[in-house]
């Protein structure tokens, strides 16, 4: 039984006409006939906006209010834009610049949304109303003139028997949003191809792994079972242009497992040190970084859409809309005792495009 906002109880509305066929088998007539009542509305119970002016002008003054709080989190927003700019010799300006643009637009809704929501029940009429359904389906009459209509101006305009002009509006309208796409192209580096930037990262063989963002070199020691880092190549923290468009496509988790934990392939049982593993931090779904570790399970989980990664299992994806494991770095130790690369990654990393393969 329903209660509505009042505290009053509703039986579902049922027609006194409605049959409901209870399991038999076919042939034999059981049948049971509910026959409730529809009680109809509870009686309407007036707001203190309704018979109170005063509390009315109230309800009206806060739901403004709220509405100007709105405008003020959006300006808020924008002049955070440009007082907190992302500069590329501050990695930290990301991390301003986010946090204001995102406190000034969650204030904006906010406000907008409770405004809205207080407007809806206090100022707003709130008697209940029937809205009988209508029949979605025209009569035969109306549908028949439908198609008589369209059979019209098809032959009105040609567009069945004038089968050039046809197929090339088709041709024009497909072709009229690709400029979009190559505008795409201004994006990426000009002078570079653009495919081949997204399949190459800066890991290379015998680079340092290291700390993010300190760039300090990790030993294999300072690892301890279940721990995990946030790892950039040796030297990203000191490039200066470019350095957030490498780290980007570099960053990378390390984490450490017991090495019997691990369910390797033959061709990458070589690819860990002593239960370390080290993963594209970048998601292979839309490419937000993966940064929750879950060290019991060991999942890794994608904030942006929940994907999550067996790292026992190379990464592969156990839940979410990604579709393809986490590129693994290959990694060992050199000899201080530092991890380093053993190469690039193998395959493209991040989300898939179209010339991945
Ligand atoms: S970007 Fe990771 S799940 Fe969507």
């Amino acid at each position: 039984m329903a209660k509505d906002d009042n505290g009053a109880e509703h039986v579902p509305a049922v027609d006194s006409s409605s049959v409901v066929r209870v399991g038999a088998p076919s042939g034999t007539a059981v049948v049971a006939r509910n026959s409730l009542e529809n009680p109809g509305f509870a009686p309407h119970r007036s707001r203190i906006t309704d018979t109170n002016p005063k509390e009315e002008r109230k309800a009206e003054r806060t739901v403004y209010t709220l509405f100007y709080v709105s405008v003020a989190g959006s300006i808020f927003a924008m002049f955070a834009y440009f007082a907190f700019p992302i500069t590329a010799e501050d990695p930290g300006s990301v991390r301003l610049n986010n946090l204001f643009i995102g406190l000034g637009l969650a204030l904006a809704l906010l406000a907008l949304g409770i405004g809205a929501v207080h407007w809806g029940k206090a100022l707003m009429s709130d008697q209940e109303g029937v809205d009988e359904r209508h029949p979605v389906r025209g009569t035969d009459e109306v549908r028949a003139r439908a198609v008589e209509i369209f059979q019209q101006a098809n032959e009105e305009s040609g567009f069945g028997r004038r089968t050039l002009i046809r197929n090339s509006l088709i041709g024009a309208l497909i072709a009229f949003p690709l400029p979009a796409v190559v505008l795409f192209r201004g994006l990426g580096p000009q002078d570079q191809d653009p495919v081949a930037l997204l399949k190459e990262t800066m890991w290379e063989k015998g680079m340092r792994l290291t700390l993010d963002p300190s760039g300090t070199p990790i030993k294999a020691s300072d690892l301890t079972l279940g721990s995990s880092f946030h790892v950039i190549p040796e030297g990203l923290a000191e490039m200066g242009h470019g350095r957030l468009e490498e780290k980007a496509k570099a960053a990378v988790l390390l984490m450490r497992l017991k090495p019997d934990q691990l369910n390797e392939a033959d061709d990458r049982k070589g690819w860990s040190y002593q239960g370390i593993v080290a993963y594209s931090k970048i998601c292979t779904h839309v490419g937000c970084p993966v940064a929750l570790y879950e060290q019991q399970t060991h999942h890794l989980l994608c904030p942006c859409h929940q994907s999550q990664f067996d790292v026992t299992n190379h990464c592969e994806v156990i839940f979410g809309p990604a579709k393809r494991p986490l590129p693994q770095l290959p990694i060992t130790v050199d000899a201080e005792g530092y991890l380093i690369a053993q190469s690039d990654f193998t395959e493209p990393v991040g989300p898939s495009f179209w010339e991945r393969s």
